[in-house]
């Protein structure tokens, strides 16, 4: 376990593995905190101006986990990031490692265990803002897996900015959060584009229709709280709106879509779902029910 620093010792000194654009945010942070930053990329020469402002450009990964006390992982994947840290023989003694590579929960747990049976302190996290929040009040990150390796690295970590949450013991949690707000950005881009392939089609300019699809974005905030204490509860009052009359708004859009050509398949897959509720007897219900009805199978 790593020592955190105080006012009178040098700041922890840090390693980022990875330099794509998240990466090198993560490493323009903490050289903005005043961290030692040492780098490492499989593909060299994308540090870029890191080097400029003082940080080191490490010829491998073990020599890379050599020079600092945090070693923040940050690739496309967690496959990338076994590929990389597997065959390194880097000496992790007296060193935390903070994967902030977007995952899947069970593959966080699994980086977890790999860690574990090598002895290497773990920490998973998921950053949830772009990179230009990095380093920022706006920075939002969150970490799970053991508390002690979270306070090890609480101080070092503060330099990504914004308010970091540690979630609990469980690795996979950091990653349950982050594929379940990405679940809500994927489907809401693929609305938003599809509504403007609508709209063009009917002859709307998309400048004149994002004034009114903007208020339609701007209610969502409400619904997500309310849904979220409906589902809490188990209530789904229709006094708002129902499913019944969900079925017949989704089938205006299908059936204007396929008079213009357009791909109807999230939309039809969206009607199957609130078709069953209806099916089901939900008719009257309000829609945060349709949250219940999304199991295809049974889990094993
Ligand atoms: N960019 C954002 O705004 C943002 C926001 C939130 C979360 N994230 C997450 O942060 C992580 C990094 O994202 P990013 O934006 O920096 O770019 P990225 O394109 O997701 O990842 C690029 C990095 O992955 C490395 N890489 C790819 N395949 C590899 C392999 N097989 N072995 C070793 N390294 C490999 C690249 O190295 P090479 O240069 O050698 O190809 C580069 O360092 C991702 O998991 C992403 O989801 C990004």
């Amino acid at each position: 376990m790593i020592e955190t620093s105080d006012e009178q010792t040098p700041l922890t000194p840090v390693t980022v593995l990875g330099l794509g654009p998240m990466g090198r945010a993560l490493a323009s942070a903490f050289l903005n905190a005043g961290h030692q930053v040492t780098v490492w990329n499989r593909t060299s020469g994308k540090a870029g101006d890191l080097l400029d402002h003082g940080a080191v450009a490490a010829g491998s990964v073990q020599e890379a986990v050599r020079a600092g006390q945090v070693i923040i992982v940050c690739l496309i994947d967690y496959d990338a990031v076994q590929a990389t840290l597997e065959p390194s023989q880097a000496d992790w003694e007296n060193r935390c490692l903070v994967n902030l590579t977007s995952g899947e929960p069970a593959q966080a747990r699994q980086m977890s265990e790999w860690a574990s049976s090598r002895g290497i302190d773990y920490l998973d996290g998921a950053i949830l803002t772009p990179t230009p929040a990095i380093g920022t009040p706006s920075a939002a990150v969150l970490f799970s897996g053991a508390h002690d390796v979270y306070e090890a690295v609480q101080e070092t970590m503060s330099a990504v900015g914004g308010a970091a949450v540690h979630l609990g013991d469980d690795p996979g949690q950091a990653s349950a959060y982050e594929v379940a707000l990405l679940d809500i950005f994927a489907t809401s881009v693929n609305g938003i584009v599809h509504a403007f392939a609508l709209a063009s089609a009917e002859g709307i300019e998309p400048e004149r229709f994002a004034a009114f699809a903007t208020g339609i974005g701007g209610l969502l905030p409400e619904m997500i709280t309310r849904f979220a204490r409906q589902i809490q509860t188990g209530h789904y009052p229709g006094d708002r709106s129902t499913i019944a009359s969900a079925a017949s708004g989704i089938t205006h859009i299908i059936n204007t879509a396929t008079t213009h050509g357009i791909d109807v398949g999230m939309l039809t897959a969206a009607k199957g779902i609130i078709d069953q509720a209806v099916a089901d007897g939900y008719g009257t219900q309000g829609l945060a029910r349709l949250s219940t009805m999304l199991h295809t199978r049974a889990v094993a």
